[in-house]
């Protein structure tokens, strides 16, 4: 990204709408590893490929396919991003979370990040799926840092809700009513690539962690700069390191991801059916 952000985040819109149309969209999601199959449920569906837009980096991990899709899910419009790019992938922070300030910048008024994270410790299961109630920026590095736009959002944003008490409970309490209840937590973002040594998630698990996982920090980060409402879902592929018997294996993760897409997509489905008309905030700078 040569450009400003500002400066990046017009052409981006510009090259969006020209290439699936307006998008008039108050909702986002973002897909995590081997949960990219909600974006072929969107009705009406219009795509664009990451590689066809300026300035955002193809994804390049397996189960990660990169594109963006608008449509409508639920009876709401929703903007898609199926594969997101990682830090671990040798991209700054503010690159990583620009698909984020992307949907910002279109008008999302709340945004859903799902990704696949390693219990820090045996309260959970592989399969389960975890509401983010909060996180640890644990990533060595902020999408924030350098000059503050203010025309994106203030220089210090507050992070007590950054993930939005209403979202959360309304999630929890959809997944009640489906008899599938899911646990609440903190989701630790690392950098990656190397999974996480035993002592690692000892350390991570001792510091209040729930679930640990390589994504969803940054993103969350620029959606609260930007004053969009969150929610986080993790489905939980793994047992942290030293947790379980045998080693971590990204095939096993995906494979478990996907196992587990049905009860994720069920359970956002309901949620996004439960949410009223949202505003739109369009806010390209
Ligand atoms: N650690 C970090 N990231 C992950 C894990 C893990 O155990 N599982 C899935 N993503």
């Amino acid at each position: 990204m040569g450009l400003t952000t500002v400066a990046a985040l017009r052409e981006l819109v510009s090259a969006v709408e020209q290439a699936v149309g307006p998008v008039r969209a108050p909702l986002g999601l973002v897909l995590g590893s081997g949960l990219g199959e909600i974006a072929d449920e969107i009705e009406d569906a219009r795509k664009v490929s990451y590689a066809d837009l300026p300035h955002l980096a193809p994804s390049t991990v397996a189960g990660h396919s990169g594109q963006l899709v608008v449509g409508r899910w639920h009876k709401h419009e929703v903007i898609v991003l199926a594969g997101r790019v990682h830090a671990y992938e040798g991209h700054d922070f503010k690159q990583v979370s620009l698909p984020v300030r992307l949907l910002g910048a279109l008008g999302i008024d709340a945004l859903i990040v799902t990704n696949a994270a390693g219990a820090a410790h045996n309260r959970m299961a592989p399969g389960d799926l975890m509401v983010i109630r909060d996180h640890l920026n644990l990533t060595g590095g902020n999408p924030l840092v350098g000059e503050n736009d203010d025309s994106l959002g203030r220089r210090f944003p507050d992070m007590t809700e950054a993930y939005d008490r209403h979202l959360r409970e309304l999630c929890l309490e959809i997944a009640h009513r489906q008899g599938a209840p899911v646990h609440e937590g903190v989701y630790a973002g690392l950098l990656g690539p190397s999974y996480e040594t035993p002592a690692e998630i000892h350390m991570l698990a001792a510091l209040g962690a729930d679930a640990v996982g390589m994504s969803t920090v940054p993103e969350v980060i620029v959606a609260r700069h930007m004053g969009v409402r969150v929610l986080g879902l993790s489905c939980i592929t793994n047992l942290g390191a030293g947790l379980g018997e045998g080693l971590l294996d990204h095939s096993h993760v995906k494979e478990v991801a996907g196992r587990a897409t049905v009860r994720m997509i069920n359970l956002l489905a309901g949620v996004v059916e439960a949410l009223p008309e949202l505003p739109l905030h369009r806010r390209v700078p």
